[in-house]
């Protein structure tokens, strides 16, 4: 997918943009401050519905204005148009000038692997932040493990909610607990395969980013047994449960489930978190987003949106060639960089300067 063309009206810094994009790798050279984030911040915006940086939607619209419009055009095998106005009354959607009901509508329609200099803690960050991303990444295209999920959470929330309460009813815990347990299996199975398929794919990219021999290994880690056979699962689930139980109600929480999960990348063999450098941090997580591209792509048939955010300054000259060369195969990759230190022939060079997008070549 392709997009063509973004359209701003008091987002950010932009009072009104209208800038024409071109299909390869675009590359937005601007000052710090000067509003490149913001143009990538609008166009995932468009893929999830929301800021993926800000707490409020207000914060996007212009300081002193009313309102804030995005509107996209991009092509798959048709023309599309998707638009969000947002306002201090909240914000509407619409896809090719029909408005949508539901955020979730979104899901799938416009896809978008973006990076940006926090990932670069991805394998640091708390557990939480991983397990986002799977659930992200598997949510925007499976409908029924986002239902599974939001079931799960659900039965979860009411499981810790008793597990709080002075006189905890155990009978109770006993039924949440059996309602929980086919609903991670479901999640459990949807996460290994998905962990699985990436780790069967990284190191095709990880080899034209770096060029050591070492290889990356990515590791699922459940906190339930992982079993594959659906009787043993839910078997060894409950004993859990069973076991951990006493201890659940002095804590006043689950301390088993798949809330719990997490995955670890391995460089070499040894942890990528605890024994890897900065830089090796960074294409570790870099190549990890970018088989998630070709993950997408194989299981959509569509080519996603590649953005990156000021990662390019961070690398060393021969790792930010390799990454070049490597993005020079997908079919729309945007990559802010504060400096001008990019030479690579058929890229797209727009400067950002004073809230104003122009193309230099
Ligand atoms: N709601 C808003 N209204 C007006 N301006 C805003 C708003 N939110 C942020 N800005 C401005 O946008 C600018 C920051 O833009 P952005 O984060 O895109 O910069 P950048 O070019 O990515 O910078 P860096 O190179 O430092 O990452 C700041 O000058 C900030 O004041
Ligand atoms: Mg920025």
């Amino acid at each position: 997918m392709i997009i063509s063309n973004l359209k701003l009206v008091n987002f950010r810094n932009y009072e009104n943009l209208d800038l024409h994009l071109s299909s390869g790798i675009n590359v937005f050279i601007g000052e710090n401050g000067t509003g490149k984030t913001n143009l990538v911040e609008a166009i995932n915006f468009m893929t999830i519905g929301k800021s993926y940086r800000a707490n409020d939607d207000k914060e996007i619209i212009k300081f002193k204005e009313e309102f804030a419009r995005i509107h996209l055009e991009f092509e798959t095998s048709r023309k599309e148009v998707l638009e969000a106005v947002i306002s201090n009354q909240g914000k509407q959607i619409f896809r090719n000038d029909i408005k949508l009901t539901k955020l979730s509508e979104l899901s799938g329609i416009l896809l978008n692997v973006l990076f940006t200099p926090d990932d670069v803690l991805l394998f640091k960050d708390s557990p939480m932040e991983r397990r986002k991303l799977i659930d992200m990444n598997l949510s925007s295209l499976y409908r029924l493990y986002m239902n599974d999920l939001v079931q799960y959470k659900n039965l979860l929330k009411q499981r810790n909610a008793m597990l709080k309460e002075k006189e905890v009813n155990r009978g109770y815990i006993e039924v949440i607990t059996e309602q929980m347990i086919p609903f991670e299996y479901q999640i459990f199975k949807v996460r290994k395969k998905f962990i699985e398929e990436i780790d069967s794919k990284i190191n095709e990219i990880f080899k034209n980013i770096d060029d050591s021999p070492s290889k990356l290994k990515i590791i699922y880690k459940s906190s339930l047994d992982e079993e594959d056979d659906p009787t043993d699962f839910k078997e060894a689930a409950r004993s859990k449960y069973e076991m951990s139980l006493e201890d659940d109600i002095r804590r006043g929480s689950t301390s088993y489930g798949v809330h719990k999960d997490d995955f670890l990348m391995l460089l070499g063999g040894k942890n990528v978190a605890t024994y890897a450098s900065q830089g090796q941090n960074r294409l570790a997580s870099l190549s990890l987003k970018l088989t998630l591209v070709k993950w997408i792509k194989e299981k959509t048939n569509q080519d996603p949106i590649i953005i990156l955010d000021d990662v390019l300054s961070e690398l060393d000259e021969n790792h930010q060639n390799n990454l070049i060369n490597e993005l020079s195969s997908y079919s729309q990759v945007f990559i802010t960089c504060a400096k001008d230190d990019i030479k690579k022939e058929d890229v797209n060079y727009y400067v950002v300067e004073e809230n104003k997008v122009y193309r230099r070549n």
